[in-house]
């Protein structure tokens, strides 16, 4: 089979193309370890969620120098707890599920935003440099009252 000069070329480059995106996969993934998020996904089941620890018991836990974890619930229509005070300067490192559909969990005016799934907890973490009050809200359509649901962060 006769090839154009052009082709042998162009598919050369093709298949060098291939090599070198295979091996920056590759490298990232088994040299760096490099993975998608939901390689260390934390099950929960959202039937019982509300009755073993710590979803039994929402709210802070003080782990550090204003260092706190915030267990949080979501549900049709609100979260648990339903109020938070932490001092200026506070990390919050956030775990939140859901005990029935998709809800969502923003904190305009921050980059807090992210989906709560029933089954799964999301985790996240901020520090809260301004004093002020920090609204959190669903921003996932999830039924009638959708709009009514949020909850406050209290920064002092
Ligand atoms: Cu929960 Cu919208």
């Amino acid at each position: 089979m006769h090839m154009h000069r052009l082709e042998k070329i162009w598919l050369a480059f093709g298949i060098s193309m291939l090599i070198v995106f295979l091996g920056v996969l590759g490298v990232g993934a088994f040299a760096k370890g490099i993975h998608p998020p939901g390689h260390h996904r934390h099950i929960v089941d959202p039937e019982t969620v509300d009755k073993v620890a710590p979803f039994n018991e929402p709210g802070l836990r003080k782990i550090g120098d204003n260092e706190y974890e915030a267990y949080m619930l979501a549900f049709a229509f609100g979260y648990a707890p339903e109020k938070m005070e932490v001092p200026a300067g506070a990390t919050i490192h956030f775990h939140v599920t859901s005990k029935d559909v998709v809800h969502g969990f923003q904190i305009p005016g921050t980059n807090v935003n992210m989906m709560v799934m029933p089954g799964e907890v999301n985790q996240l973490t901020y520090t809260f440099k301004e004093p002020g009050e920090y609204l959190i809200l669903c921003n996932e359509y999830c039924g009638v009252a959708h709009e009514n649901m949020m909850t406050t962060i209290i920064v002092k």
